[in-house]
């Protein structure tokens, strides 16, 4: 599918994102992937965590970069932009027209993004922040989307978004996808009590 056939089948989905956030910081969209999609990419992460091909993620960037598990304990697989798989393209093509539609309706001034898989294993956690490094501004927005196939709230790992208005709790529905500003909002990932929870976290940049 070509970028502008994309927008335009997924025009109202970038609508409601644009719309809830301009009204409360954040937007919460379900169904943002088709099911198969959200499978292929959950099939994908499983792959390459089996391989051993995540990695543990850091805090800060370059000289700033450090791993800290007291910080976040998430491992973390970058999905290539020039990708073969069917899934990772589904999924760029359709973060591609999403910033395409924000250029257009928000001038956002967006010029590319970065996305990864990230697992987090039972008692991993992210502890509050914002996604807009001290010496890189370049994150402007993010844009997480949760790939569990069934998780109660027992099962922990829920999002707290923090805008202005207090806290928020984001359960993990699978396809959902939440969207925030990266040097706005702070937010949180509880630890993942029960099994692993699986997600693509990414950034949308100036
Ligand atoms: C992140 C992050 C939130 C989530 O990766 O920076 O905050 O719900 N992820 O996975
Ligand atoms: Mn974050």
């Amino acid at each position: 599918m070509t970028n502008s056939n994309f927008i335009d089948s997924c025009t109202g989905q970038y609508e409601q994102m644009i719309s809830q956030f301009l009204s409360h910081e954040y937007a919460v969209v379900d169904g943002f992937l088709p099911e198969n999609i959200v499978l292929g990419l959950r099939q994908n992460l499983l792959a390459f965590n089996q391989a051993g091909l995540m990695y543990p993620a850091g805090v800060g960037k370059d000289f700033d970069f450090k791993r800290n598990a007291t910080i976040r304990g998430d491992k973390i697989r970058w999905i290539e932009s020039d990708t073969k798989d069917v899934f990772e393209d589904y999924l760029l093509q359709k973060i591609l027209g999403f910033i395409t539609y924000l250029n257009r309706s928000c001038f956002a001034g967006l010029r590319s993004f970065e996305f990864h898989y990230a697992l987090y294993t039972q008692n991993s956690f992210y502890k509050r922040h914002k996604d807009q490094f001290k010496n890189d501004k370049g994150r402007q927005f993010s844009l997480v989307i949760y790939l569990n196939r069934e998780w109660d709230v027992e099962d922990g790992g829920i999002l707290s978004l923090y805008p202005d208005s207090g806290e928020v709790r984001i359960k993990l529905l699978m396809g959902r996808a939440v969207f925030f500003k990266s040097d706005q909002t702070e937010h949180e990932v509880h630890p993942a009590l029960r099994k692993s929870r699986l997600s693509i976290a990414g950034w949308l940049k100036n």
